[in-house]
């Protein structure tokens, strides 16, 4: 019967706690039970709003609007009237309002630097695991934006999902938040073995640690859309402090394969790291993101490779690690534009307790 439930409840995009024995009471793997049916000020932000129900769109232009690509407020709040006249036959006044209460739904504001000083004073850490990748991120990996890590087949990047699961739930004084974790798993790569094997070498209760992973698998983009959006619901029920999408493009990549897709791709890409961007700011956690590589045969000399997703995943991102395989457990992770530290790599290891120096 438990069994079953775990069934449907992946089918039914919930999120559950990934278990090695199925020993958890049913509350823990119970989704439903966990969704706030209540209203949510910082939700509703999150959720992506229909442009229908702005003033003067009917269902007609509101066809008209998301054809030509103005198909969220965002697109409409930086529209010029005019493009919104020619496009859906508005009337110019019409058009006029409708910009505006796009842009006063979205708060395009400024906000005083000394508010954007003390919401970077909320910025969590997380510790990786190593002394130096610490001492290379200043600290740790940060609450209200998005890290991500990019590298070959095998170079680590799951790994370092697996070790942030169990870092989050350390103490504060050994640099973890006290916090559970989420996962988004689009490639069936997530190992609860594994990360009982980190638990443990962290002096941690395996089955504790477990507990407090809810895990959902993507099985396709639209589906990994989904899941974000449904993170919400978790996230202050269960004081998730990491969110992990492992990894972010690969189905985005395998469902968009044509030249002539890349536009619609990026464009999806563009509003996933636009929704994952606001659950780190508005929610104060870490998201963190794993992301293949491209060979590029235009590059013969120096480094081969370029992270996909281009600049939508390279904008939204605001931490970014190239990994790379040296010898036996040892890797070396790369800081690349990082907008306040400088650039530099470290070496680290990746052994059988997880990720250490
Ligand atoms: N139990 C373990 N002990 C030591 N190293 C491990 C263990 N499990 C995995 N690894 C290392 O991690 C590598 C796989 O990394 P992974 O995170 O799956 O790569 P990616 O997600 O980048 O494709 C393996 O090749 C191995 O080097
Ligand atoms: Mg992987």
């Amino acid at each position: 019967m438990k069994k079953e439930k775990i069934m449907d409840n992946e089918e039914n995009n919930d999120f559950v706690n990934e278990t090695i024995d199925d020993s958890l009471d049913s509350e823990d793997l119970e989704t439903d039970t966990m969704v706030s049916k209540d209203a949510d000020p910082i939700k509703d932000k999150i959720k992506p709003k229909d442009i229908l129900d702005l003033p003067g769109i009917g269902p007609t232009s509101a066809e008209k609007l998301k054809a030509a690509g103005f198909d969220t407020y965002e697109a409409i709040a930086v529209a010029s009237p005019m493009e919104l006249v020619a496009i859906a036959g508005l009337g110019e006044g019409t058009a006029i309002k409708c910009i505006k209460a796009a842009r006063d739904s979205l708060e395009m504001g400024f906000e005083s630097a000394d508010i954007l000083l003390e919401k970077r004073k909320m910025i969590d850490k997380i510790t990786t695991g190593s002394a130096s990748l610490d001492e290379l991120l200043a600290g740790g990996i940060e609450s209200q934006s998005i890290t991500e890590v990019y590298g070959m087949f095998a170079s680590g990047k799951s790994q370092w999902c697996f070790q942030l699961c169990v870092t989050t739930q350390l103490p504060k004084d050994k640099g973890g938040l006290e916090g559970s974790v989420l996962y988004i798993d689009t490639e069936n790569s997530f190992r609860p073995e594994r990360v009982s094997q980190m638990a443990i070498a962290k002096g941690l209760d395996p089955d504790e640690v477990m507990k407090k992973i809810f895990v959902a698998r993507a099985y396709n983009s639209d589906h990994q859309m989904l899941l974000a959006e449904k993170a919400v619901d978790l996230i202050k029920e269960k004081n998730i402090k990491l969110l992990i999408v492992d990894s972010l493009t690969s189905q985005f990549r395998s469902e968009f394969t044509g030249r002539g897709q890349l536009s619609d791709r990026q464009q999806k890409l563009n509003k996933h790291m636009r929704l994952l961007q606001k659950v780190a700011e508005l929610y104060n956690v870490a998201v963190f993101v794993t992301n293949q590589v491209m060979s590029r045969p235009d590059v013969l000399f120096g480094d081969p490779t370029d992270a996909i997703g281009g600049n939508v995943v390279k904008h939204a991102s605001k931490t970014r690690l190239y990994l790379r395989k040296s010898s036996g457990s040892k890797r070396i992770a790369k800081l690349v534009d990082s907008p306040a530290l400088p650039d530099g790599e470290v070496a680290y290891n990746v052994t059988e307790k997880g990720i250490e120096d």
